[in-house]
């Protein structure tokens, strides 16, 4: 008898009751002005990171009763059948083990297998590091989505540890306009390609493969073996290409969660085999909290609830992540795989269609870039967008006054979206770029701010590999609680199929300009294309 879906809990019942009642007009300035002690009964502290849940809205009796839905929905048996092995991507019939990549030896399914290839994956990271006899200067990861997002990601977080004498370039579009400003800047002798891809079939990934290989050998490039390795689950496919350099990984670590196997390999040779065991041993903290801190305490939990709360009683649609830290560029497209391609799904595990909506919109920009683009809207637009802030106590650069700055701006972005600024409030301001025959009480409009826009702050001390792991766990945790209760399988992507399948019917058309039963507006585009 699987475990109800959160719409059909008493606890979802009584959630709607609570919203009608209370949560719908629920005030952040009311709430903070009555709770002295709302920071420190909205804030928790989980392995590397502490977060800040009180700008949220929510009270204790919301809480309470989002609570009472994961009790319900049996969100720690479901967690505990993951952790354990069971095959609980059904729709593939897959175990759905990352956690075990990350585990100490011997305290995790398949972990003998899992050390031994890391061992090996580390070792060799570790002979193109030594580059005065490796010669390597570039290293170019070829991978999409899963196989290039996370090291993508996570070099340039972990900037202050990577191998000075070593440039990395991650190549993924099949669009031509990726590789080639890459390869017109590599020497072929000091380069090495990863070819990263699970499947070994994926076709951007492939055919960029193909183009590296061509250009390495029209250099006058020799030696392949050496200059080409692959990471991924089909080293049939790996060998048929060429590579017999492999670095194995197995069906139960999905693409967007594979940043711990030898898909970590471009991080891997960047920061070091120690450094990436301490990303390892981060991940691996948040997964015993994930596991064992009780749900109240338990941080991926608590976000996770919070995701269903906004999204399904609010009708939040989107959430915005706001990295204060440069290196954290790319989370946001990191995330934007791993909650959409997990959770963007209409139908529960069982295929029945849903009755409540699930993944909002993940996106966003680092600090204080979005500032000075989207954050307008975030404060003065008429859709509410909760806010994700990521703020890290200590930089790894001397610029100590820069940092200060940055930090003041973060905080000042959660207060203005808390407090906002009335219309009154404006009234007695000036605001000397105002056209002067504007009258005041209009200017007042334009110049106030509703407020009580809701935000998260996750604050590490430190971007070192070891927070980089928890905070990257801690999204995959959070991004399975609310999968769990939505009823949803968070572990396939159907959706990127159809696509796929249409473009490998289109692509001959484009040579032939075969255009015969394609609806009017494909086949004009097709035309046009060909003119
Ligand atoms: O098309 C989606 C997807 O299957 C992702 O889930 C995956 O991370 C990506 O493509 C790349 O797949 P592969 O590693 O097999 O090349």
């Amino acid at each position: 008898m699987p475990a109800p879906r959160c719409d059909e809990t008493a606890a979802w019942a009584a959630l709607r009751r609570h919203f009608d009642d209370s949560g719908r007009s629920f005030d952040l300035r009311q709430a903070f002005g009555a709770e002295p002690q709302r920071f420190e009964r909205f804030s928790l502290e989980a392995p590397e990171v502490f977060a800040d849940l009180s700008k949220n809205r929510w009270s204790e009796a919301t809480r309470a009763l989002l609570l009472a839905l994961a009790q319900e929905c049996g969100l720690a048996e479901r967690r505990d059948a993951m952790l354990r092995g069971e095959p609980v991507n059904t729709t593939e019939g897959r175990a759905v083990l990352h956690t075990a990549l990350r585990a100490p030896r011997g305290t995790a399914p398949f972990s003998d297998t899992v050390h031994d290839m890391l061992d090996r994956f580390l070792a060799y990271a570790e002979q193109v590091r030594d580059t005065a006899s490796s010669g390597f200067t570039d290293i170019v990861n070829l991978g999409i989505g899963g196989s290039d997002l996370g090291p993508q990601m996570a070099v340039p977080a972990l900037d202050a540890w990577c191998h000075p004498g070593l440039r990395f370039h991650f190549v993924s579009n099949v669009d031509g306009h990726d590789i080639s400003p890459v390869l017109r800047r590599l020497d072929p002798t000091r380069t090495l390609f990863i070819v990263a891809s699970k499947t070994f079939t994926t076709q951007e990934t492939m055919a960029n493969a193909q183009v590296a290989r061509a250009w390495f050998l029209a250099q006058g490039g020799t030696d392949l073996g050496r200059h080409f390795v692959g990471v991924t689950t089909n080293l049939e496919a790996a060998a048929e290409f060429g590579i017999h350099r492999t670095f194995g990984f197995w069906d139960w670590v999905g693409g967007r969660f594979s940043l711990w196997s030898a898909v970590g390999l471009a991080l891997a040779i960047a920061i070091g085999a120690e450094q990436f065991r301490a990303l390892l041993a981060g991940a691996h903290a948040m997964d015993r909290h994930f596991a064992e801190a009780p749900l109240a305490q338990n941080l991926p939990v608590q976000l996770g609830l919070l995701d269903v709360w906004y999204r399904n009683f609010h009708g939040f649609a989107s959430r915005s992540v706001a990295p204060y830290h440069q290196g954290l560029r790319r989370l946001p497209a990191y995330l934007q795989q791993l909650e959409m391609e997990s959770n963007g799904k209409g139908v529960d595990s069982q295929g029945r269609p849903l009755a409540e909506a699930s993944c909002p919109v993940v996106w966003g920009e680092p600090g204080t870039n979005g500032q000075h683009a989207f954050f307008q809207m975030l404060h003065q637009g008429t859709d509410v967008v909760p806010v994700e802030f990521i703020a890290v106590k200590r930089p790894t650069h001397d610029h100590a006054a820069l940092h200060s700055m940055l930090l003041a701006n973060c905080l000042a972005q959660s207060q203005a979206l808390l407090w906002g600024k009335s219309t009154a409030q404006a009234l007695t301001e000036s605001a000397p770029t105002a056209a002067p025959s504007l009258d005041r009480a209009v200017l007042a409009r334009h110049r106030s701010f509703p407020g009580n826009r809701p935000s998260t702050m996750l604050l590490l001390d430190e971007l070192t590999p070891r927070a980089l792991g928890a905070l990257i766990a801690l999204y995959e945790h959070r991004v399975f609680t609310s999968g769990a209760l939505w009823g949803i399988n968070s572990f396939d992507q159907w959706g990127v199929e159809l696509g796929k399948a249409l473009c490998h019917q289109l692509l001959p058309r484009l040579q032939t300009g075969d255009a015969s039963g394609l609806d009017s507006s494909t086949a004009g585009l097709l035309n046009r294309l060909r003119a």
